[in-house]
């Protein structure tokens, strides 16, 4: 009995010998190169043929730099800025043309990377994240389960997939006003800018939705940080758009920006 069933080990062993570890994980591998695949297929795309897949979209070149935005006569009153830095104000010329402020769609955006304001299971959900994940379709979420899940303040990149944007750059904000954390949100998705030599980005207001931090402080910690940012590294960046969705916040990052890129 026992030489038998020693026997049949033997067998097992010999058959399931011949598969190396690389077909079993090549099995797993199989699963997972679906997004892959698809996330090379998007990045390696020409323009026009990407162009075909989306219906309506705004280039880069159509949204005016808040040099050119600045001259609408009906700029919002300037905000008492709550600077915690002192800015190099000859650089101001400069890095005027480095920005813009847009009214509308993130996912309409044809720019290296917009910014998506998830949760920490980067599962989707509902406001911009909700938007994103609908715009580019499935694959995002097979790619955002490979990363793992985020921690607040902390920012993940994945492909953009049917969005106009080749990346999407996702950062989770803090639930109420806290400065430091959402500091943190720009300050990282920045980074991954950098890192990755995109020259192109857009935010959406994190955390003044469903996560309830009031507009106006919010603007000051996103404006502030995209300022820091472009003193040290202008020349690595074409352009970073504020993107707000509702006309209220249009008006309120009018004033804020007054006090960190001031117009003439
Ligand atoms: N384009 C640009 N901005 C948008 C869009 C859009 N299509 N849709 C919503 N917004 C704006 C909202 O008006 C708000 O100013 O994005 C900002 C952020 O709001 P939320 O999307 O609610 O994000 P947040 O407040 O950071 O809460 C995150 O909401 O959607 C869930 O999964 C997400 O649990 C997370 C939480």
């Amino acid at each position: 009995m026992a030489m038998r069933t020693c026997q049949k080990i033997k067998t097992t062993v010999n058959v399931l010998g011949k598969f190396s570890l690389r077909d079993f994980s090549g099995v797993k591998n199989l699963k997972m190169s679906k997004w892959q695949e698809e996330k090379d297929k998007f990045l390696g795309m020409s323009l026009e043929n990407k162009r075909e897949l989306y219906k309506s979209y705004t280039q880069l070149k159509d949204i005016p730099t808040w040099q050119e935005y600045a001259k609408k006569e009906s700029l919002a009153k300037k905000i008492a800025a709550k600077l915690d830095f002192t800015m190099d104000d000859s650089l101001n010329e400069t890095l005027r043309e480095k920005i813009s402020l847009f009214q509308g769609d993130i996912t309409k955006l044809e720019v290296d990377a917009i910014v998506n304001a998830a949760n920490s299971s980067l599962m989707g959900g509902g406001g911009v994240d909700g938007a994103i994940h609908r715009a580019a379709g499935p694959l995002l979420l097979e790619e955002c389960k490979s990363l793992r899940g985020c921690e607040t303040g902390d920012a993940k990149i994945s492909g953009g997939y049917k969005l106009p944007a080749k990346y999407v750059i996702h950062t989770v904000g803090p639930r109420g006003e806290k400065p430091g954390l959402l500091q943190n949100c720009y300050k990282n998705s920045l980074k991954i800018m950098l890192d990755k030599k995109l020259k192109s980005i857009a935010f959406p207001c994190i955390s003044t939705g469903i996560y309830g931090y009031p507009i106006e402080p919010a603007a000051h910690v996103a404006i502030s940080e995209v300022r820091k940012h472009l003193e040290s590294h202008a020349d690595e960046v074409e352009r970073v758009i504020f993107c707000v969705f509702l006309p209220e916040d249009e008006r309120v990052y009018e004033g804020a920006l007054q006090s960190y890129f001031p117009v003439k």
